[in-house]
């Protein structure tokens, strides 16, 4: 495989940053609850995505926009959801009532035991690549946590502006489609299974860019550092070397969304944080945003962090990033309820950026995340939320970011629409609305 380029040192999310992770009022949203409607009540959904075209803005198909989620049968334990996640589509014309599409990817089609996260591209002449993560194997005896990039392509869009969007016709996606494993870890840049020390291994989330700068094209996924044994990494501390998360990234020389080769990682986290999970891009103007969610037990020993997005910048897209907000955190829940949300996804609309994210657990404020499963089943069932959350509202600028407010759940607006004034107004804005607190996060 061609080198693309000279290797040199990844940019670091250093444990200096990280130890100021503190939330702040710029960096807590409110409790939210399960809407009184949800994404889809047969199903949890989590995880979600918006169909964009080549230059990142979001495709409308027919005037519809379309997202992808993972989602599992309901009456399954939350817990459970992740060993047999498939990836279904919703379509929406006002951007808030989402219709189900179905299936998006076939299990029985696609590569791996079950699909994890991904993106999704409508390419200029129509053709649809769905990326996904391939987790095991297919037909697998038993849950194998091996993880390769896929791609279904050769799909296309089809609407009927006059069909009824409740009985699923209005927008399908459409086969035939071929499934392709389109990158591995190589050992050198990013991890393989078998190298890895850490709690967990991570090589997944696909998310498909074009660099409005120099206009190419790229694949950002989630990956690890290889760091061996007796490495002199973190001062030779083992135990924090086990700890090695990065943003990964491969390059299609030809613009094929299916052809890559991988470059060095944009960032990593060695001695910080273990999963940088579903990496993704804002660019506006020149200035480089990039966004991860993590969790508060994925922090290495000696720093505390939260389930949170957080986020880096630059000024070139291989450039020195750093975090935002000095200390990488973007956005988190409230101490009260510190595993409302997660896995968030950023994009901007108008001068301010959008986040989504799903509701997971909801009235639940221990510290971590195991004593979920000490709750009896109907329990973890009320509180798992497995539907979208309200959408966040953040300002930015420079290097910094700050709340703003919500807008509905899963109120996911493009095209310019206008949105209502924030309830906070600017950086270190008050809050205008009647639930403005007491100060605590
Ligand atoms: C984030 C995540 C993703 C993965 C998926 C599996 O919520 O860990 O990285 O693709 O969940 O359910």
């Amino acid at each position: 495989m061609t080198d693309l380029s000279p290797r040199r040192e990844t940019p670091a999310w250093t444990r200096e940053s990280a130890a100021g992770i503190a939330r702040s009022e710029e960096t807590v949203t409110p409790i939210i609850y399960p809407p009184t409607t949800e994404t889809d009540p047969d199903y949890h959904v989590w995880d979600t995505w918006l169909l964009r075209n080549r230059d990142g803005s979001v495709a409308t198909p027919g005037g519809y926009r379309v997202i992808f989620c993972l989602s599992a049968p309901a009456h399954l334990l939350p817990g459970k959801r992740h060993d047999v996640a498939t990836i279904r589509y919703f379509y929406s014309r006002d951007g808030e009532t989402w219709h189900r599409g179905g299936v998006a990817i076939e299990p029985d089609e696609a590569h791996g035991s079950r699909q994890w996260a991904g993106s999704a591209l409508l390419d200029d002449d129509g053709t649809l690549y769905l990326y996904y993560t391939a987790a095991g194997f297919s037909a697998e005896d038993e849950l194998t946590y091996t993880q390769r990039l896929a791609c279904g392509s050769g799909g296309h869009v089809e609407t009927d502006g006059t069909a009824d969007p409740e009985s699923g016709e209005a927008l399908s996606l459409v086969g035939p489609w071929d499934h392709d494993i389109l990158l591995e870890p190589d050992g050198d840049r990013y991890e393989t299974e078998a190298q890895s020390r850490g709690m967990t291994y991570t090589f997944r989330d696909p998310w498909f860019f074009e660099d409005p700068v120099s206009g190419k094209t790229y694949l950002l996924f989630e990956a690890n550092t290889p760091v061996p044994e007796g490495s002199d990494r973190c001062d030779g501390d083992s135990a924090q070397q086990e700890f090695n998360g990065s943003v990964g990234i491969a390059e299609s020389p030809s613009g094929d969304p299916t052809d890559w080769q991988f470059r060095d990682p944009l960032v990593d986290a060695v001695g910080v944080n273990q999963e940088l999970e579903r990496p993704h891009f804002v660019v506006d103007d020149g200035t480089y945003y990039l966004f991860v969610s993590s969790h508060v037990h994925t922090f290495a020993p000696g720093l505390s962090g939260y389930d949170a997005l957080y986020g880096f910048v630059a000024d070139d897209l291989f450039g020195e990033y750093e975090p935002l907000n000095d200390s990488g955190l973007v956005l988190t829940t409230p101490q009260n309820a510190p595993f409302q949300a997660y896995s968030w996804l950023v994009y901007p609309h108008r001068d301010e950026l959008l986040v989504t994210s799903f509701v997971n657990y909801v009235e639940f404020d221990q510290p971590s995340l195991d004593d979920v499963a000490l709750l009896p089943d109907s329990e973890q069932l009320r509180r798992f939320g497995g539907t979208l959350a309200p959408t966040a509202r953040l300002g930015y600028e420079g290097s910094e970011t700050w709340f703003r407010g919500v807008l509905g759940h899963g109120h996911l607006p493009v095209s310019g629409e206008e949105l209502p004034p924030a309830d906070f107004h600017d950086r270190h804005g008050h809050r205008d609305s009647a639930d403005a607190d007491s100060g605590e996060y």
